[in-house]
């Protein structure tokens, strides 16, 4: 394996990893390699850094934060604002300035501690697929239809980076055009929003067509927000199946080559529309799809394997 991901991508785009607190361990080399960005997994989530109102609980982050610094690596900071891996918490007791003013000490505490994150997804997923716009989370209940720009407003009180929102289906035309809605309104208040993460998690969430990622591609960037690709992963299996599978066929694997192939090459062509192409993992043994949507099977959606060795989409995306 003489190729090196950042080397081979370095007129392009940051090429990243999501890790957490074991695979900066047991995939130190792979990362060191290949790697030029990291996305804490969830060791900077909500609930994992303030489990308790005011207790702060920085072990993991600081882990992952203190590798990175040591090797010099940039850090995408990750998340601030979702519906899930929220303590319970943060919600009891409170109303619209009480949730907020909670937010704003925690936004505070974690920019305070990693000052130096090249970004910062400030809402994770917050639009609905299908049907209706906002999606119903108790921050919607308890702030109110303008949340947006309200979370968004406390963030740039304490970021100076770019503001992400983040999101999957991204591509899907009926919830693009949702999301561009709501950038763009909070935009027209004044507020920072300057960039969309657009996770990519295919194969799972979203059907593998390459025209409406170009036109997606295209219309985020024209609005002048900043891309990152946030998420990847090629997942062997559609979310509706829920059989345990045991490895991925050949001919799964086949196809997910292709479409990790395919997918690269339309990245390339939008090289300056796109910042950064984050994978989420590093290689296939700790990859959240193998307990999404079901426990215990083996997915393989990641570039190195189980045993940390690359595989065929690895080289399918070096080879241009
Ligand atoms: C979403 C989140 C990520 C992560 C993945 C699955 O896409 O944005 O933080 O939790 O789900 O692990």
């Amino acid at each position: 394996m003489e190729f090196s991901l950042k080397e081979v991508y370095k007129d392009y785009f940051k090429i990243g990893a999501a890790v957490n607190t074991e695979s900066v361990d047991t995939c130190k080399d792979i990362i060191l390699k290949h790697f030029n960005s990291i996305t804490c997994e969830n060791a900077m989530k909500f609930a994992e850094t303030e489990p308790e109102e005011g207790k702060f609980t920085f072990g993991d982050a600081d882990k992952i934060y203190g590798f990175a610094k040591k090797h010099n690596i940039p850090v995408r900071g990750h998340n601030f604002v979702w519906h899930h891996a929220m303590p319970d918490w943060i919600f009891n007791n409170t109303d619209r300035e009480g949730l907020l003013k909670r937010l704003e000490n925690h936004i505070k505490a974690l920019t305070e501690r990693y000052p130096d994150l090249y970004c910062w997804d400030c809402i994770n997923e917050g639009i609905e697929d299908g049907e209706g716009y906002l999606r119903k989370t108790p921050w919607l209940d308890i702030i109110g239809e303008d949340y947006f720009e309200q979370v968004f407003a406390v963030a740039a009180k304490y970021v100076d980076k770019p503001l992400f929102y983040n999101d999957y289906n991204e591509f899907d035309a009926v919830k693009r055009k949702k999301i561009i809605q709501m950038v763009r309104e909070v935009n027209e208040k004044g507020i920072r929003i300057d960039g969309i993460g657009l996770q990519c998690h295919l194969g799972l969430n979203l059907k593998f067509d390459i025209d409406e990622i170009k036109r997606g591609i295209e219309e985020y960037a024209s609005l002048g927000y900043k891309l990152q690709i946030t998420e990847h992963d090629v997942s062997n299996y559609p979310y509706e199946d829920r059989e345990i599978h045991l490895a991925p066929t050949f001919e799964e694997y086949k196809k997910q080559t292709k479409t990790f192939k395919e997918f690269f090459s339309v990245l390339r062509t939008y090289r300056n529309e796109i910042e950064s192409v984050t994978f989420w993992g590093v290689a296939d043994d700790t990859s959240w799809l193998n307990y999404f949507p079901v426990e215990g099977r083996k997915n393989g959606g990641l570039l190195f394997d189980e045993n940390h060795e690359p595989k065929e989409g690895f080289y399918a995306i070096c080879d241009f």
